[in-house]
């Protein structure tokens, strides 16, 4: 197949890829749930599989010409099994909400109750958040993450115990700690509850050995494939040991969930091959190191960052990412301090911290991960710069305070974006982190 067809067809199109493309070159990537994948995966991604429709599972396809459909699929299904230890895969789930979803049709019926970690203390949108199909159609009765940044498995059994949920979930989004799988075990058995791990943030630190894996512990666990995993986006419901224990329909029930009766009809299978491809690259020596070195640069930037006078939640991470708690900066700082890291070239993203005195929508942190910029080959001592680059972007927005009322407060960030287009010293820091990151080339 020849090359550059994008570009004499629609160059509208192939020139927004290249800007993308620059524009990553140019920066640095530290928004936790994203990654650079290898090209392998972006051809798998890419492939004539796009084009086949088979609604159904290998073998039992509602359309004719799959036999090699099937091989793809069979193949990702093998490699989940043996990345994770489970004794069953899905790997249709078009992204992670409805991989999600898919659990809560197989385990749950309508308006039971569920537990989940709260959205703004870092819970995932899909876990029972207020104004989401979650907490619509099912009970939603959170669980809360204390001020320091640790969970208090006392009051989480607690609100178990009172509220007997049907479905528990371990795992979220911005959470610095490894995942308490064993802990939250204790609770979801004492109370009959399925155990849901989402691991969509850590699955690439699982396979890597940098994460505890959570299959021993609980009966379902999802992911999405394009994070610390490193894969094209998709998502994978997958069944353990235990859970097949618990119900030994379960595994069937998931994958109903999936397709027929749930979430989607035709899977993606360009996706499934690429998801396929990731996992096997996943499984290499090379991929072990880079999962520990994700963790091993989180740690020094944390404590760089932490020298320098910045807060981070709980005091460091255990993972692939941290919270940098700026309320003493006021509320809603997160806002300011992530459109100058955009004007100095790091992208990352606001996020709440645990009880955060505002709103989602003006959250008092920002998240930042090292999953991307590790791809790249960056290492502790590169952390170490980062770290001074933050500290001097965070220098030059610190004295802003968010406005209470909330027209003014739209027009204050209004001024400020463009303000902030003139700031020198946000100006040469993005030009430092062009040069440097010329050292770091990107998988493709
Ligand atoms: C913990 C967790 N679960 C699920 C999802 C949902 O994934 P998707 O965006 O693919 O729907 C995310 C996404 O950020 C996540 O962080």
């Amino acid at each position: 197949m020849k090359k550059d067809n994008l570009q004499k067809q629609d160059p509208e199109i192939a020139g927004f890829i290249k800007e993308e493309l620059q524009r990553r070159k140019d920066g640095l990537e530290m928004i936790p749930s994203e990654n650079h994948t290898s090209l392998a995966v972006l051809e798998a991604l890419g492939s004539i599989l796009t084009d086949k429709y088979s609604e159904g599972y290998p073998g039992k396809r509602y359309y004719a010409g799959n036999d090699i459909i099937d091989k793809v699929e069979n193949l990702a299904i093998e490699r989940v099994k043996q990345a994770f230890l489970v004794p069953h895969a899905n790997v249709q789930p078009l992204s992670g909400s409805p991989a999600n979803t898919a659990v809560y049709l197989a385990v749950c019926e309508l308006g039971e109750v569920i537990m989940g970690q709260n959205l703004a203390d870092g819970g995932h949108l899909t876990h029972g958040a207020k104004g989401t199909f979650s907490s619509k159609f099912y009970k939603s009765v959170p669980y809360y993450v204390e001020q320091d940044g640790s969970i208090d498995f006392k009051k989480v059994m607690k609100i178990a115990k009172e509220n007997k949920p049907k479905l528990i979930w371990v795992g979220a989004s911005a959470y610095p700690k490894l995942f308490p799988f064993k802990e939250m075990a204790e609770i979801a058995d004492e109370v009959g509850a399925y155990l849901v791990a989402d691991i969509a943030h850590v699955a690439g630190l699982v396979i890597a050995g940098a994460h505890p894996n959570p299959a021993p512990y609980v009966h379902i666990i999802t992911t999405t494939t394009h994070k610390t995993l490193r894969g094209p986006r998709g998502a994978i419901v997958m069944v353990t040991q235990k859970g097949l224990d618990k119900d030994p329909d379960l595994a069937k029930k998931i994958d109903k969930a999936v397709f027929p009766a749930g979430v989607q009809a035709g899977p993606h299978n360009h996706q499934t091959a690429a998801i396929a491809v990731a996992l096997k690259e996943a499984m290499t020596p090379e991929f072990k190191e880079y999962g520990h070195q994700v963790v091993k640069n989180a740690k020094v930037l944390a404590e760089a960052l932490t020298e320098k006078g910045v807060k981070i939640v709980s005091g460091g991470t255990e993972n692939h990412l941290m919270l940098l708690d700026l309320t003493a900066y006021g509320k809603g700082h997160g806002v300011f301090l992530e459109e100058a890291l955009e004007r100095a070239g790091i992208t990352a993203n606001k996020n709440t911290v645990p009880q955060d005195p505002s709103s989602p929508f003006y959250p008092s942190g920002v998240r930042l991960g090292t999953p991307a910029i590790t791809t790249r080959g960056m290492k502790e001592k590169d952390m170490k710069k980062i770290a001074e680059w933050i500290v001097r972007a965070l220098q030059e927005v610190k004295d802003y305070r968010l406005l209470e009322d909330k027209k003014e407060r739209v027009l204050q960030i209004k001024q400020f974006k463009k303000d902030i287009l003139n700031n020198q010293v946000l100006k040469d820091i993005q030009k430092e982190i062009k040069e440097f990151c010329r050292k770091f080339p990107l998988p493709y």
